[in-house]
């Protein structure tokens, strides 16, 4: 994992924009993978949105442990901050997100209402790590590209407002933050779920941590689909991810039968899963 580097070039700047963008919403959208809720929220988030309403929005809950995702959304809950689960492949309803941005936003819209102010949409940004989903959110959400370049006070030549319904607006830049991962085990996480890319990782590394996962939590469908017979089940780690390479047919490559692995792990083909595991939450 040493070879993972982070680009404080980068992140200074797109925490730059992230806070001036900031000054034009009224709500964020806080985007985490619900299969890494831990690991692809950003640490710094809570401080520069400071007291501004937010909404946690699992993405890819598809892809989720349903049971996990549920404790996920109590935990952050239960932390004061309010979380729902969406898979922006199929159905995600703006009328909900609405609702949900129109509650949080209530004493500050009735507010506006007696002081004789227009009713207006509610403005949002959604932010979260590279490939949580929030261009595929954006484009679930929204129905009509507003036309708004420049004239508006603070919004950047080449930033819209997308309006998602009469009462949401969205901006079109999303907020990018870069994950967090001095620990070797959220780069694994972070790797086997597609956030970080190949070429920053070593295939192997990731390969193991993604049996000895599976093993420990979701060991029948790792037996399911690979067909592992009682004997496979009782090698080690490193001896399983061998058997595999030359079930693969791949001989002794291991990091190819590594990447393999991932791949079908990314897909979907061993199940539904979540890595960072949330233990149940007692309802309020
Ligand atoms: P970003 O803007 O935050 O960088 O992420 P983006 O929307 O580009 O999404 C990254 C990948 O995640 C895309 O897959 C996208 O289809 C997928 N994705 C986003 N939301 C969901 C979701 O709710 N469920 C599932 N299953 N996938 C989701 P890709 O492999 O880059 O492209 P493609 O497979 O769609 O062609």
């Amino acid at each position: 994992m040493a070879t993972i580097q982070w680009f404080p070039g980068h992140m200074a700047k797109a925490i730059r924009q992230l806070e001036e963008n900031l000054h034009l919403v009224d709500i964020v959208f806080e985007l985490v993978d619900a299969r890494i809720p831990s690991a692809s929220r950003n640490p710094e988030i809570e401080r520069l949105i400071k007291d501004k309403p937010h909404l946690m929005i699992l993405t890819k809950s598809d892809l989720a442990d349903p049971e996990q995702t549920q404790n996920w959304i109590k935990a952050f809950k239960a932390k004061g901050l309010p979380a729902i689960a969406v898979d922006s492949k199929a159905n995600i309803t703006t009328k909900t997100v609405t609702k949900i941005a129109q509650s949080l936003l209530a004493q500050k819209l009735s507010d506006e209402a007696q002081k004789g102010l227009k009713e207006r949409p509610i403005r949002a940004i959604t932010v979260g790590i590279p490939n949580v989903g929030k261009s595929t959110l954006l484009n679930r959400l929204v129905n009509k590209r507003v036309a708004q370049v420049g004239d508006t006070p603070g919004v950047t030549k080449g930033q819209q407002w997308l309006r998602s319904s009469s009462k949401l607006s969205l901006l079109d830049t999303p907020g990018i933050l870069w994950p967090k991962f001095d620990d070797e085990q959220t780069g694994q996480e972070l790797a086997l779920t597609g956030a970080i890319k190949e070429q920053r990782f070593a295939s192997d590394d990731v390969g193991l941590y993604a049996l000895h996962f599976f093993r420990t939590y979701y060991p029948d469908t790792l037996v399911d689909r690979y067909k592992l017979s009682e004997a496979d089940q009782e090698l080690s780690d490193v001896d399983l991810l061998l058997k595999l390479t030359k079930q693969f047919g791949m001989k002794d490559d291991y990091d190819r039968a590594s990447d393999r692995l991932i791949q079908d792990i990314r897909k979907g083909k061993l199940g539904r899963y979540t890595l960072n595991r949330m233990g149940a939450v007692e309802d309020d």
